[in-house]
C-alpha cells in the first residue's frame, strides 16, 4: 500500500515554517478556541525556546486486565484500559516516547489533533511501523484545546486495550464548572476467546470470496432481518460480550462522586471499534457544549448519540441522589450496555441494565448542532471540488472508497492554501462515522467537526482549508471497515 513516495512522507511535514510556533492568541468573549483554519502547524519536531513541554512514556505491552470481574489478556498501555490521560494546555509542546513490548508493530495516531504530518502515526504514510523491542518519540505543538484521544493506526488494535483520552485545556476558558469527569466508551472482546484479529478474520470468512468483483453498494448482507432501525440502520458488524465506560463493566461501574447542585463537565469520547452508542444521564438534562474539541452554540438534550471517533463535552447540573450514566449500543441485542454511576446523596444504586427515561426520548445528532462562531472557518468559497464515495458489502466483506479499497484506490490530491469542498455519499446500507487526520472540516452549517457520521445513503458536503501539508488518511473509524479498505489518502501535491 506504500504508494507513497519517501520522498514526498520526508517533505511533509516540512512544507510550513516555524513562524507560526505562536501558541495562542486571546478568543472573543465565548471562551472558544482560536478560530480557526489559517494558522499553519508548526513543522517543528522539537520544543521552542521557553516552550513548555508535557513528557510521557507509554509502554505498549501485553497485561491481563479486570473489567469489574472479568479478567481478559489483552494488550494496553501501562497498567489499565483506558490508559492514563495525556493533558496540556493549549500552546505547549507534547513529546511521547513510545516503547513497543507488544509482540507486533504499532504506532500512535492522536486522534482529531492538527500536527506536523511527521507526528500523525499512520506506517506507511507518515512513519515506519514501530517494530517490536523499538521506541518511537512523537514530539508536536499542541494547538488547539479539546478532548481528544489516541491510539495505534496498525491493523486492528484499536479494538485491544490500547487508547487513551487526550485532553488539551484552554487558558482561556473560564472553566464554569465545579468538576470535570473524563468518560470513555468501548466496546470489549479481546481476551474473551476471540482476538480483534480472530474477529476481522470471520468476519471475511462468513462474508466468502463469491461475487468479489466491484464493491456492492447496496448489500448490508448478513444484516437485520429485523425492522429498519433509526437513523442509523445497520450500525455495527461485530457481536460484543461486554461495553465499558472507562474500563468497567456495568456490574462494576465507575463512580463518580459530587455534591448536589455542582456542575460538572463531561467529555465523552467514543472509543470504540465498531459500536455507536446513545448516552443519557438518568434524571438529568446534558447540556452539550462542544464536539471534537470545537466549541457549539450550546445545546440541551436528555440523549446523544455519540459515533466512533467522536467527542463531546456535556455540562450538567447534578442533583441530590444516585444516578446512572449509561451507553446504549445502538442496534446490538446482546452484550448489555455501558454504565458509570454518579453519586451526590444517598439511594442505592441501579442495576446494569437500567434504562433511564431519556434514553427513551429522542436523541441528538450531533451533526446537528450549531457552531459557535469562532469554530467558523473564514467565510469563502471552495477552490477544488472532490468527490468521496463510501462503498462496500459484508460479503465479502470488503469496503473502500472511491471504487476501490485502500491502496487501489486513488488519494485525493489538495494544494496547499484551498478551500477543498469534499462531497461525501455513503452508498452503503450501513452507518460510517468518517475521520479525517491532521485537520478539521466544516459541515454546510459551519459545524467544525474531525468525524462524522454519515447514514445509510446519506450525502454530506464537508469543506477544509488546507493548511497542513502531508499525507494524511480520510476514513472509517469502524475499525473493521478501515482495516477492510474505507480508507482514502489526501495528498497536498504542488
Ligand atoms: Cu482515530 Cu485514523 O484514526
Ligand atoms: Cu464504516
Amino acid at each position: 500500500m506504500n504508494h507513497f513516495s519517501r520522498r514526498s512522507i520526508l517533505l511533509g511535514g516540512l512544507g510550513l515554517g516555524a513562524a507560526a510556533l505562536a501558541g495562542c492568541t486571546p478568543a472573543g468573549p465565548t471562551g472558544g478556541r482560536e478560530s480557526s483554519s489559517s494558522a499553519p502547524v508548526p513543522s517543528l519536531a522539537v520544543p521552542t525556546p521557553g516552550q513548555r513541554v508535557v513528557e510521557q512514556t507509554l509502554t505498549a505491552r501485553p497485561v491481563t486486565l479486570d473489567l469489574g470481574g472479568s479478567q481478559v489478556a489483552t494488550w494496553a498501555y501501562g497498567d489499565s484500559a483506558p490508559g492514563a490521560v495525556i493533558r496540556a494546555t493549549a500552546g505547549e509542546f507534547v513529546r511521547v516516547t513510545v516503547d513497543n513490548q507488544l509482540p507486533a508493530d504499532t504506532s500512535i495516531h492522536w486522534h482529531g489533533i492538527r500536527l506536523p504530518n511527521a507526528a500523525d502515526g499512520v506506517p506507511g504514510m507518515t512513519q515506519d511501523p514501530i517494530r517490536t523491542g523499538e521506541k518511537f518519540v512523537y514530539g508536536f505543538t499542541a494547538t488547539d484545546p479539546g478532548t481528544y484521544f489516541f491510539h495505534p493506526h496498525v491493523g486492528v488494535q484499536l479494538d485491544r486495550g490500547l487508547y487513551a483520552p487526550l485532553v488539551i485545556d484552554d487558558p482561556r476558558e473560564p472553566g464554569a464548572y465545579d468538576a470535570e469527569w473524563i468518560v470513555t466508551l468501548d466496546d470489549w472482546v479481546d481476551g474473551t476467546g476471540r482476538t480483534p484479529d480472530d474477529v476481522l478474520n470471520e468476519l471475511i470468512e462468513a462474508g466468502g470470496s463469491a461475487g468479489s468483483g466491484g464493491m456492492g453498494g447496496m448489500d448490508h448482507g448478513s444484516h437485520g432481518a429485523g425492522e429498519t432501525q433509526q437513523p442509523w440502520g445497520d450500525a455495527g458488524d461485530v457481536t460484543y460480550p461486554f461495553f465499558l465506560v472507562n474500563g468497567r463493566v456495568p456490574t462494576s461501574p465507575e463512580t463518580f462522586t459530587a455534591k448536589a447542585g455542582q456542575r460538572v463537565r463531561l467529555r465523552i469520547i467514543n472509543a470504540a471499534s465498531d459500536t455507536i452508542f446513545t448516552v443519557a444521564l438518568g434524571g438529568h438534562v446534558l447540556t452539550i457544549t462542544h464536539t471534537d474539541g470545537y466549541p457549539v452554540v450550546p445545546q440541551e438534550t436528555g440523549a446523544l448519540f455519540i459515533g466512533m471517533g467522536e467527542r463531546y463535552d456535556a455540562v450538567v447540573t447534578l442533583g441530590d441522589g444516585v444516578f446512572p450514566l449509561v451507553a446504549r449500543p445502538f442496534g446490538k441485542a446482546t452484550g448489555g450496555q455501558g454504565l458509570a454511576l454518579i453519586r451526590t446523596g444517598a439511594g442505592s444504586a441501579p442495576g446494569p441494565d437500567v434504562t433511564p427515561t431519556e434514553l427513551t426520548g429522542t436523541a441528538l445528532i450531533g451533526s446537528e448542532l450549531r457552531p459557535d462562531e469562532s469554530a467558523r472557518l473564514p467565510s469563502r468559497t471552495a477552490d477544488a471540488t472532490a468527490q468521496v464515495t463510501l462503498e462496500g458489502s459484508m460479503s465479502p466483506y470488503r469496503w473502500g472508497i472511491n471504487g476501490a479499497p485502500f491502496g487501489e484506490n486513488e488519494p485525493l490530491t489538495v494544494r496547499a492554501g484551498e478551500r477543498l469542498r469534499l462531497n461525501v455519499m455513503n452508498m452503503t446500507m450501513m452507518t460510517h462515522p468518517l475521520h479525517l487526520h491532521g485537520h478539521t472540516f466544516a459541515l454546510a452549517s459551519g459545524l467544525r467537526k474531525d468525524t462524522v457520521l454519515l447514514a445509510p445513503m446519506q450525502s454530506m458536503p464537508i469543506e477544509l482549508d488546507a493548511d497542513n501539508a502531508g499525507n494524511w488518511a480520510l476514513h472509517c473509524h469502524n475499525i473493521y471497515h478501515a482495516e477492510a479498505g474505507m480508507m482514502i489518502g489526501l495528498q497536498y501535491v504542488t
